[in-house]
């Protein structure tokens, strides 16, 4: 397995060119079960998640075309990919490949609106909580379709397909907006979901399905109106910048001081992220680029932080936060609302030097002068790059161990940092 060595202590300088949304590149890829014609996305992250749904969607019989690079495309373009789903050849996710990425179980929607029926296996056990899958089951059902559990998959049918439904969410969850939506778009009649997720990703989806024939008004608001239409068509669409990414690197550039410019980065998508980094002290400045984020010289600043659905702080950058105040002037406060669980990186954190003492869902981290480096364990995905974010600020070495979780949701990590000035290699392994 492969390992990432980070020698702490350099400040980042330069800039780095924002990827893709992982989180916008997978649902959209799913969309494409919806129609017989191709779907072309461009700006489609080079990860592991990326790799493992197209495995996912070949199974159902999806073509998936990668276009080669055009001339002055860099390295971090992304790729463009041509998914074509003339027909579905079989409408079974299974679990070996379902259990390896919770987000492919979001085939469930569109295989119902097109095939009237879908066989797919529950996500499973996750390291960051429990994550039930209910509220997706409970968008199927008012849709129409009969749900039964047999066997650790989810069996629907929609004899007669789906009709469009009242949905009113008691929570808010990304992925039952994704799937109520997907499954929506084909259904007869309309559908209102209400209490919808308004993360940008799902914007992205509804515009994207949108160009495709689908009638969906709300779009980026809690309350989505969707008028089923009988086919979508192909359309080409460029993943929206991947917002994660984006508050990661600008916490990598406030921890060790200097001045990183996150060339394609979306501000208006970061709202929530960047108020918190300015309360740090941290300068932030929106340019034609993108982002530029600075620290020269001045304190890390702590900070009181609950996380919240979007427009809020996003629960995917709390560890990363909780990364940054470990060096900061004082004690921070930082509460998880979303996952139960989500405090993995707490113990690795420590193993530099972090002092953060948890209560229940609030985590209390008291600013330290100096962190040092030391052998540490990627747990999940974000809680990987927060060990990252302390390594580059750690005196001595680091050695990340599996960070095949890293590998999941950043591409190409350790070139972005080392064209910053990073002192950090990647070991393999086997
Ligand atoms: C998505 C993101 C993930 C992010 C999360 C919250 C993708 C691929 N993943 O995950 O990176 O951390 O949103 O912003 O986009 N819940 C239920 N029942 C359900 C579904 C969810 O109780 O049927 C709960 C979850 O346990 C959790 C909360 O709702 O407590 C939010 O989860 P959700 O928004 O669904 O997360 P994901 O879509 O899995």
């Amino acid at each position: 397995m492969d390992r990432i060595q980070i020698r702490g202590g350099n400040r980042l300088n330069g800039s780095i060119q924002i990827s893709g949304a992982k989180n916008a590149a997978l649902p959209l890829m799913i969309v494409s079960l919806l129609t017989p014609e191709t779907l072309t996305l461009s700006n489609v992250p080079r990860l592991a998640d990326v790799r493992q749904l197209q495995r996912i969607l070949q199974n159902h019989g999806v073509d998936i075309m990668v276009a080669g690079k055009r001339p002055g495309q860099n390295g971090h373009s992304g790729d463009t990919k041509q998914l074509s789903a003339r027909t579905i050849a079989d409408t079974t996710a299974p679990y070996e490949l379902v259990s390896k990425m919770r987000a492919s179980f979001w085939v469930l929607g569109p295989l119902l609106g097109r095939c009237g029926e879908a066989k797919v296996s529950l996500p499973g056990g996750c390291a960051i909580g429990t994550r039930p899958v209910d509220m997706h089951l409970q968008a199927m059902e008012a849709l129409g379709a009969e749900i039964a559990i047999e066997g650790g998959y989810v069996i629907a049918r929609a004899r007669h397909g789906l009709k469009g439904a009242h949905i009113a969410f008691d929570k808010v969850s990304v992925g039952a907006t994704h799937a109520a939506l997907m499954a929506a778009v084909l259904a007869e009649g309309d559908t209102i979901i209400e209490n919808a997720a308004t993360e940008p990703e799902i914007g992205d989806v509804a515009t994207c399905l949108v160009k495709m024939g689908a009638r969906i008004e709300g779009i980026h608001t809690t309350t989505l109106r969707v008028r089923g239409v009988t086919s979508l068509h192909g359309t080409e669409h460029s993943v929206i910048p991947d917002r994660i990414e984006t508050g990661t690197y600008a916490m990598c550039a406030g921890m060790t001081g200097g001045d990183v410019t996150l060339k394609g980065a979306d501000a208006g998508h970061l709202g929530a992220v960047l108020d918190v980094m300015r309360q740090a002290g941290i300068g932030v400045d929106v340019t034609n680029e993108g982002l530029r984020i600075r620290r020269n010289g001045q304190a890390l600043e702590p900070v009181r932080v609950e996380t919240q659905p979007f427009p809020g702080f996003p629960t995917d950058c709390q560890a990363q936060l909780m990364a940054l105040m470990t060096m900061a002037n004082g004690t921070s406060m930082i509460r998880e609302t979303i996952f139960e669980n989500r405090f993995m990186h707490v113990q690795e954190l420590a193993r530099l030097g972090a002092e953060i003492q948890l209560h229940g869902d609030t985590a209390e981290v008291r600013g330290v002068k100096k962190l040092t480096g030391a052998p540490v364990m990627a747990t999940d995905l974000r809680a990987s790059v927060s060990l990252v974010i302390a390594a580059l600020a750690a005196e001595g070495e680091t050695t990340i161990n599996r960070v095949y979780h890293l590998d999941r949701g950043f591409e190409t990590l350790e070139e972005k940092l080392q064209a910053c000035g990073a002192d950090v290699s990647r070991i393999s392994g086997n």
